[in-house]
């Protein structure tokens, strides 16, 4: 027996429900936006158009593969030197990119077999002329930085508590049963935002985690839906909950 008082969205004033469809309205609207979003900021980055774990592992630790120079002297580049002097210049990414080795090995080779293509002249070849040019081919690609990921962490945690805030108390009125339903449902959200969030850090320590990532994110999905649907239906459509209420002695 629930003897706290609440009330259902058929007791409250017209004009509030009125503010809490059109906010629930604006908000499902923001949602998709975030959606499209995600698809296009992280979808695609594996070479499959859907969004999946590798994607996310990808954005946030990095494709941990070859740098982009190895994997063009392996692939569209291996015609243009010979076997040993691509072995040189994988030897010296491998071993660090040196300034001192590439002023005595690797400026040369680059002169003699690139730079007739890569000079800087033409926008759609990679200038690899001296050293410093040269090095941004050689980055391992290792995900967003911690920086990047502080600055959105930041931003989801304070938007996304305000918007689940806002969604929890337009769905408190709503009826259910059994009552703790709603609760798990108001709960879920704020919890996964939080593993959510965790686990872009800690994919970058044990790639795996981005199933949390993506689970998490899909769960916020799942239970934005319910609070909406429920409650527009609940507030404009749904006449059974007076009556309810009275049964079982809530108001
Ligand atoms: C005959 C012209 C030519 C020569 C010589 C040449 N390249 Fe290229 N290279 C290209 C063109 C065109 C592209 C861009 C299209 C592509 O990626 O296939 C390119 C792209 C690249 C890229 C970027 C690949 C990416 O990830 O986008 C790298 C790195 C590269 N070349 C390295 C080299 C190196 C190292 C050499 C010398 C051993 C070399 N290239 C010699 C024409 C050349």
């Amino acid at each position: 027996m629930n003897t706290n008082p609440w009330l259902h969205y058929s007791l409250l004033p017209p004009a509030m429900r009125v503010a809490y469809t059109l906010t629930l309205v604006v908000l499902g609207i923001g949602y998709m936006f975030a959606m499209l979003h995600v698809f296009g900021s992280h979808a695609g980055r594996d070479g499959n158009p859907m969004l999946s774990v590798d994607d996310l592992i990808i954005a946030y630790s990095g494709s941990k593969q070859d740098t982009r120079m190895e994997a063009a002297i392996k692939g569209p580049m291996a015609a243009m030197l010979p076997q040993e002097e691509a072995a040189m210049i994988t030897a010296w990414v491998r071993g660090g990119a040196t300034r001192q080795q590439y002023d005595a090995e690797i400026d040369k080779v680059m002169e003699n077999r690139c730079i007739r293509c890569h000079d800087g002249s033409n926008p759609h070849i990679p200038n690899l002329v001296g050293y410093a040019k040269a090095m941004e081919m050689v980055q391992l690609d290792t995900g967003m930085t911690i920086f990047t990921l502080i600055r959105v962490s930041h931003i989801h945690l304070f938007g996304i508590t305000f918007i689940f805030f806002i969604v929890s108390i337009i769905f408190s009125h709503a009826h259910m049963n059994p009552p703790w339903v709603k609760s798990v449902v108001v709960a879920i959200p704020f919890l996964a935002i939080i593993a959510d969030i965790a686990s872009w850090y800690l994919t970058k320590i044990y790639a795996p985690f981005a199933w949390i990532v993506l689970i998490s994110g899909a769960m916020m999905g799942v239970c934005f839906a319910i609070e909406w649907v429920v409650s527009i239906y609940q507030m404009w459509f749904y006449k059974g909950a007076l009556e309810l209420n009275v049964e079982e002695d809530v108001i």
